[in-house]
């Protein structure tokens, strides 16, 4: 028997238009939009109701870049698939992309499938994976083609991280040429990793140990370097390509020069590089720990680059790079040496209130953080239209949002695995009410209704900006 749920009374808004409209859905998808109140007229009937007076409808969140449960700097990241989606429930966000790691020395298909192990029947909305390549050889380059069928439309390549993550220039660049044969997606972490090794050698001997030396040694110009260097390789292998979290205006500088000339060059910047600085870092005592990752925080300057780059379309999408590590015992394996803090931040939960804050303050539209955090990503990672919007046909992924009311962003409510928040303290206007993944209830009136298991896997397409 089908289930009819209707939504009345609120403002529609997508990237493309703002309307005061009803939703109507059947079971899991979508099926018409009508003028308020319009929808009787034209026969609707509903089994549920659900008044939106006064609240934006959106579209769930796609956030495209997750780290659950990473195994990074001797620990793993502290949110696994079931705790993580359920602060992105919380959060509004009904779709993550995460990151499957290849391990040194194994295969591609051997990393993919142990995330699926992970994550299976663990998820409180959406999932899909892009694959972390660490091992860039014959058998893998092979290897690529055949998860791109797999519905794994996207690779990262890291120039940072030697050791760990990083690859040559060369291994890049072959990556480059299979994924522009196939159609794939390669994502970048851009930060020119033996550079910044030396740095860290050199300010740790100097008796330089403290957090706020992580923001020092990965120097601005050494993102930018490896931005252009990416970006160049991508315009010889004749492969579109996206650099992840962007952090510093002279990377972005790269990025802008490469799309004025028309290259196929894609960006991504995180709420911590917008909301957050290199004061965050140089708290006192060990604090600055909370606000280690990479690419690190920049000083406040670079903010208004990344808003202007926003507004332009220089850059496109805001995720998270969600990558939590409780401070007791995880980002303290760095006391004394700020090199061995594990990288990263927790974020998930509150993407689509500080953005939804940028609209307050001026900074976007409201068209615009729908585009950035829901409809540009589900385009960018072959999502798109199941994802990403509200409109016939589409997955019934919707979030009703009061846009009016405040609330504080703090550890002591939010909902992800991790003892502190990025945010403690900050005030925000506008709060996530009721979830709905595939027409299915997550969050109703501010309370979890989900379940771990609701996530479904979602094979991709290929990113829709590209021939
Ligand atoms: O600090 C970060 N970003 N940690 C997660 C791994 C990555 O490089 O994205
Ligand atoms: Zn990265
Ligand atoms: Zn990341």
């Amino acid at each position: 028997m089908t289930t009819r749920t209707l939504i009345r009374g609120g403002l529609v808004v997508t990237a493309a238009e703002e309307t005061h409209a009803d939703v109507l859905i059947e079971d899991s998808r979508v099926v018409a939009l009508a003028a308020h109140d319009s929808g009787a007229a034209a026969g609707w009937t509903a089994d549920v109701t659900i008044d939106a007076t006064d609240r934006y409808v959106i579209p769930g969140g796609v956030d495209p870049h997750t780290h659950m449960e990473m195994p990074f700097g001797g620990t793993y990241a502290s949110d696994t698939f079931e705790t993580g989606t359920r602060a992105a429930a919380w959060g509004g966000t009904t779709t993550i992309v995460d990151f499957a790691i290849q391990s040194k020395g194994r295969s591609l298909g051997e990393g993919l499938d142990a995330w699926h192990e992970k994550a299976n029947g663990k998820c409180a909305v959406d999932y899909a994976f892009h694959m972390i390549m660490s091992d860039v050889n014959e058998y893998s380059l092979r290897e690529m083609d055949r998860l791109v069928s797999a519905g794994v439309t996207s690779f990262k390549l890291f120039t940072a991280y030697p050791g760990v993550f990083y690859s040559d220039d060369g291994q890049i660049l072959r990556a480059m040429q299979s994924a522009a044969a196939s159609g794939a997606l390669v994502m970048a972490h851009a930060e020119n990793g033996p550079a910044i090794d030396v740095l860290v050698e050199q300010a740790l001997a100097r008796g330089e140990r403290d957090p706020r030396y992580h923001g020092e040694v990965r120097r601005a110009l050494l993102e930018a370097e490896a931005t252009h260097r990416v970006i160049r390789l991508s315009q010889v292998a004749g492969a579109p390509l996206y650099v992840v979290h962007v952090s510093a205006r002279e990377a972005l500088a790269e990025v802008v020069r490469a799309r004025d000339e028309g290259l196929p060059v894609f960006a991504e910047t995180c709420p911590q590089y917008l909301f957050l600085s290199t004061d965050n870092l140089a708290e006192p005592g060990f604090e600055g720990a909370k606000y280690v990752c990479s690419t690190p925080l920049r000083p406040a300057e670079h903010q208004a680059a990344l808003w202007r780059g926003l507004r332009t379309n220089d850059l496109q999408v805001v995720s998270t790079d969600h990558c939590p590590f409780c401070f007791a015992g995880q980002k303290e394996l760095g006391l004394g040496d700020f090199s061995k803090i594990p990288n990263g931040m927790p974020g998930v939960e509150n993407r689509m209130d500080l953005l939804h804050q940028a609209v307050v303050d001026g900074h976007i539209t409201r068209r615009r953080w729908i585009e950035i955090a829901c409809a540009t990503p589900a385009r960018m990672f072959g999502l798109y239209p199941r994802k990403g919007t509200i409109a016939p046909g589409a997955d019934a992924d919707i979030v009703i949002y009061d846009p009016g009311t405040e609330h504080t962003l703090s550890a002591s409510t939010h909902h992800m695995n991790v003892d502190y928040s990025a945010y403690e303290g900050r005030r925000v206007t506008g709060r996530v009410e009721t979830v709905l993944s595939r027409g299915v209830a997550v969050i109703e009136n501010e309370a979890y209704v989900g379940h771990a298991g609701h996530g479904a896997y979602l094979p991709r397409g290929i990113c829709q900006y590209v021939n």
